[in-house]
């Protein structure tokens, strides 16, 4: 049963509803002229292909290959009762030369399919061979997009290669896919320049589909030479009624929402104000400490005593999206005020901190991640002068609100947020409330959505943050002389980031 399940993962097997490969078909039957070659490239046991052989049915030829020898043999009874020319091929999609192949086909070709859902990541957790073998790859322009990427979807791999080795001819690329997927494809093939007539997205239920929780659709992209449309419309269902947002590619970017983007593009660009991520130290059980009426308690339940020198009030997403930052639940103990500070000065300045850190330094030393490699003991990354900035405009990466909150010291220490959140860093209470005003005002959130993708696991990243210039934000709301002060004053110091500017002594009479 194991087994079972492992193989299911490792070759993506989960064969498309007949139902949903007749709505697929149906749809691209409205859609497309009739094609006259079909090929499936991971073709199961033939659902699509029957389908879609259903739905062209003056198609003269059809290609279908499949890992599994079993599937092939049953497809191949199955789609010769529609076109007895059909040629169906036990073979590896990684192995097989594609585009000789698509080259010798009759045109307009419809590439139809369901690649495998599943990423580089799990298949090498599985031991698994089933992937793009790069050394096999090399000078291959859409391996070259995707390979710097720890993880990656096979389908995403396989779909821009498709669309590579299509490029040149009449086609379409017909696939289901995570919408994810589809978007990756899409910006890979507007950046590359690929020559696509139309594009469109339809969403389907994957969990009534295939019992997998997961944002999926079908992605058509319309393949002809001397094209160069850089927008896809998203459709809520598998028609072409009732058209959704539109997505695409503008300045050097992929946008959520065309219409709105373009309505508020005078916001793009660049902000004098820098945002930053959090405090990342990856050992929590150590690091964060929760005051009680006793004193601080660490995550393995022990009392912890030392000095309050190098501990800050600490908060984290949940407290930022949910506005919980009324009184601090933890504290944050920052070894470092810079990135590679020298941290022995901790054991003059506050030993029994010292004595803290070194008593627990085989925890500190396992961390995981090799950014702590040739550091010095007990350093933490995401710290400079922004990290004790007396006040804060924050937002949670963890949550896809944007929800932007202000984050003031207590008791005199400035707070700390952990990696999963991103902030400004301000010095008075009058700069952050400014900030909170524009950020949270209807221009700034309409700009964001239109860069958005609410499905995305992560959609608000430090990014999309930056991609708004705060300037012509306030700018937009009439508040920019009250804004160039503060900017003044941040250039005059050089601090949080900004560029420092030499100071004219007339401005100070
Ligand atoms: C999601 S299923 C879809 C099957 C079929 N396309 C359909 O829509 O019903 C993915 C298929 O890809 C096949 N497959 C997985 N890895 C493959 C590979 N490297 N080469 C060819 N086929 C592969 C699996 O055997 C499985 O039949």
């Amino acid at each position: 049963m194991l087994n079972d399940r492992k193989q299911i993962a490792e070759f993506g097997d989960f064969q498309t509803p007949p139902q949903l490969a007749e709505a697929v078909c149906r749809l691209l039957a409205e859609s497309i002229p009739c094609p006259a070659t079909i090929v499936e490239p991971t073709c199961g046991v033939g659902n699509l292909l029957v389908a879609a052989l259903k739905a062209f049915p003056t198609t003269k030829q059809a290609f279908g290959v499949d890992i599994n020898p079993e599937y092939v043999a049953k497809a191949q009874q199955r789609v010769e009762l529609e076109c007895p020319t059909a040629d169906l091929t036990q073979g590896d999609f990684f192995s097989t030369n594609w585009k000789q192949f698509l080259m010798d086909c009759a045109t307009p070709i419809l590439v139809v399919g369901n690649p495998p859902w599943v990423t580089n990541t799990h298949l090498s957790k599985l031991g698994s061979l089933n992937s793009p073998d790069k050394s096999n790859a090399d000078g291959v322009s859409g391996y070259e997009a995707i390979s710097g990427k720890s993880n990656f979807d096979i389908s995403e791999w396989m779909l821009i290669r498709l669309l590579d080795w299509l490029s040149e001819h009449n086609a379409v690329l017909a696939m289901l896919c995570k919408t994810s997927v589809a978007r990756k494809v899409l910006a890979y093939a507007w950046r590359s320049g690929i020559q696509i007539q139309s594009a469109s997205m339809h969403l389907i239920d994957a969990q009534a589909s295939f019992g997998v929780s997961v944002d999926a659709c079908l992605l058509v992209c319309v393949l002809a030479p001397a094209s160069n449309c850089d927008t896809c419309v998203v459709y809520p269902n598998l028609s072409k009624h009732n058209s959704g947002s539109k997505i695409g590619y503008i300045d050097g970017q992929i946008v959520a929402d065309v219409d709105r983007y373009l309505h508020w593009r005078s916001l793009s660009g660049h902000s004098p104000f820098r945002w930053r991520s959090g405090i990342k130290h990856d050992c929590s059980a150590v690091m964060e400490l929760k005051p009680t009426s006793t004193g601080y308690i660490n995550g393995m339940h022990e009392r912890v005593e030392i000095e309050d020198t190098y501990l800050f009030p600490l908060f984290k997403s949940s407290d930022i999206a949910n506005d919980r930052i009324d009184a601090p639940k933890r504290y944050l103990l920052v070894p470092q005020r810079r990135v590679g500070d020298d941290t022995h000065v901790i054991r003059q300045l506050a030993p029994k901190t010292w004595a803290y850190l070194e008593s627990h330094g085989v925890q500190m030393e396992n961390r995981r991640s090799t950014i702590y490699k040739h550091q010095p003991r007990f350093a933490v990354f995401g710290v400079g002068d922004y990290t004790f900035g007396p006040w804060k405009v924050a937002v949670s990466g963890l949550y896809k609100r944007l929800a932007f909150r202000i984050v003031p010291s207590f008791e005199s220490k400035p707070s700390v947020m952990d990696d999963t959140c991103y902030f400004l860093a301000c010095d008075t209470e009058e700069e952050a409330n400014l900030l909170l005003h524009l950020l949270s005002s209807e221009p700034s959130q309409e700009f964001y959505s239109s860069l958005l993708f609410r499905d995305s696991k992560r959609p608000i990243t430090v990014d999309l943050l930056r991609r708004l210039d705060i300037r012509a934000l306030a700018q937009e709301l009439g508040c920019e002389e009250r804004l160039a002060e503060f900017v003044y004053l941040r250039e005059v110091s050089g601090r949080y980031g900004a560029k420092r500017r030499a100071v004219q002594p007339a401005l100070f009479d």
